[in-house]
């Protein structure tokens, strides 16, 4: 980081707190229940110049909460995908059809490697879809029932289901094609400055990760780990959740869960973790 950078940003952080020089990731490897290897660390993605190395948000917690990660049986994110397998085998709406009645009775067989494309372009609904707008989209369309709220806790719970099944795989987010334009938007929104504070995204998560901010251990701020479980709020969390939070942080007006604006953001925010393994759900504070 040059000086000019860091002095900016420390000036538009006194409002918050001085930002205090620390040690970066730290070295642990994660491999959950002795078994899946999980990449937290990585060349950076051809398109992402400002980075040589890109890491998961895991590199950057406590000893005690990485922890958490290690075994299912510790993570309590894993409830939540005990939950979704009953949701997954439940019947719902006009058309008499559970999730595995049209994707099989174990998920594994249709939902390997899904989460790790997505967002992703439907070419028939001619736009970009967030795994949320799939599962919406599967449960009006296809079972005549009610959409999930973008992030309630059926919807989380249901994405953790299906992001176990790739847990291990490298994140793989198509950004050229007919994405192409939502990528450039969500790029734009990650380098634009946010509310009183005058903040980006790349500000804090891209200029100062490996430091601390109050009591926080700034990560790349990267969305392979989602849902994620976080302690503070003992919920399990999307990353629209997050992004909502972080630009509440710079004391601007945030966008809505689902809204255009986060969808393109987090198809930007999802590319610059290609290659980081899928790790969700994960533990976070
Ligand atoms: C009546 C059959 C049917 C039911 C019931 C159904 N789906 Fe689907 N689902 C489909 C079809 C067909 C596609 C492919 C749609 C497309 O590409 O536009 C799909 C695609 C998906 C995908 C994207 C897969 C990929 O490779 O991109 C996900 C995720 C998904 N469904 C989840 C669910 C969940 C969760 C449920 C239950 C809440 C569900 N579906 C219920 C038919 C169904
Ligand atoms: C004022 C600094 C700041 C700004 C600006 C900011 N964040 Fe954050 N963000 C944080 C802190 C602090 C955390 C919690 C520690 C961590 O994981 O970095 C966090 C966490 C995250 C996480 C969770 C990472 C994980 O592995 O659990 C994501 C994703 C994220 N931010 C995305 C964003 C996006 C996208 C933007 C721009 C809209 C943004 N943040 C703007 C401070 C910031």
């Amino acid at each position: 980081m040059n000086i000019r950078t860091v002095t900016a940003v420390s000036i538009a952080l006194i409002g918050l707190a001085p930002i205090a020089w620390a040690g970066g990731p730290d070295d642990d490897e994660l491999v959950i229940n002795g078994d899946i290897e999980i990449v937290t660390e990585t060349d950076a993605p051809a398109h992402l110049e400002e980075l040589d190395t890109i890491y998961s948000g895991w590199r950057f917690r406590t000893d005690e909460t990485q922890a958490l990660q290690l075994d299912d049986f510790d993570n309590p994110g894993m409830i939540f995908v005990d939950q979704a397998m009953d949701s997954w085998g439940t019947v719902e709406g006009t058309e008499g059809k559970s999730c595995a009645a049209c994707h099989g009775d174990d998920p594994a067989e249709s939902m390997t490697g899904v989460r790790a494309v997505y967002p992703k372009w439907n070419e028939d609904a001619g736009e970009v879809r967030t795994l949320a707008m799939q599962i919406n989209d599967c449960r009006q369309n296809q079972m005549g029932a009610e959409p999930y709220g973008y992030t309630s806790a059926d919807m989380t719970a249901m994405e953790a289901l299906i992001s176990v099944q790739s847990r291990g795989m490298p994140v793989n987010v198509a950004i050229d094609g007919p994405a192409a334009d939502t990528w450039e938007q969500g790029k734009e929104m990650y380098y634009t400055r946010y509310g009183q504070l005058e903040l980006s995204c790349a500000n804090c998560h891209e200029q100062n990760y490996g430091n601390y901010i109050r009591a926080d251990h700034l990560s790349q701020g990267q969305i392979n780990a989602f849902p994620t479980y976080r302690l503070k709020q003992a919920k399990l969390i999307q990353q629209h959740n997050r992004f909502q939070g972080c630009i509440r942080d710079t004391r601007a007006e945030t966008f809505k869960p689902g809204s255009p604006e986060f969808v393109a953001l987090e198809l930007y925010v999802a590319s610059r973790g290609n290659g980081l393994s899928v790790e969700g759900p994960s533990v976070r504070n």
